[in-house]
């Protein structure tokens, strides 16, 4: 069963944005897919390189949006992708050098992160670019 359902609660009404959320939803759902069905290293590897991967490419898309549209909360916006990464980027060397492994715990922080920071920040964004007249 999938981890995380994409809801229309989960929109922020542009677009671009709603699919790479999708898009990321989707890779958490396949890392708690392959934990559960026992995968090795290498798949999990694998998975956990590509979140990892478009989790940096989501943020800074939704940076240069912040930036083009001159947003007043682009620092806190900022900060909570940045300390995210790093979060992520540490977990990633522990498991590189097998110190770590996926877990359910891992896969609830990932959860509640990721679906926190839409209903919250990314929201806000969304509903301020709204105003602009961005769909
Ligand atoms: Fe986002
Ligand atoms: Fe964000």
């Amino acid at each position: 069963m999938a981890l995380i359902t994409w809801s229309n609660m989960f929109s922020t009404t542009i677009s671009e944005q709603d699919n790479q959320h999708k898009k990321l939803i989707d890779l958490i759902n396949q890392l708690n897919d392959a934990m559960q069905a026992g995968k090795g290293a290498a798949v999990m590897g694998k998975v956990l390189s590509e979140l990892v991967n478009y989790t940096v490419f989501h943020f800074s898309y939704e940076e240069k949006l912040m930036a083009l549209h001159k947003y007043e909360d682009t620092p806190a916006h900022k900060l909570e992708h940045s300390k995210f990464v790093q979060t992520a980027g540490d977990f990633k060397k522990k498991f590189d050098s097998g110190n770590a492994v996926v877990s359910a715990e891992l896969m609830t922080f990932l959860r509640d992160w990721l679906t926190g920071h839409i209903m919250k920040t990314d929201k806000k964004l969304g509903l301020a670019l709204g105003k602009l007249g961005v769909k």
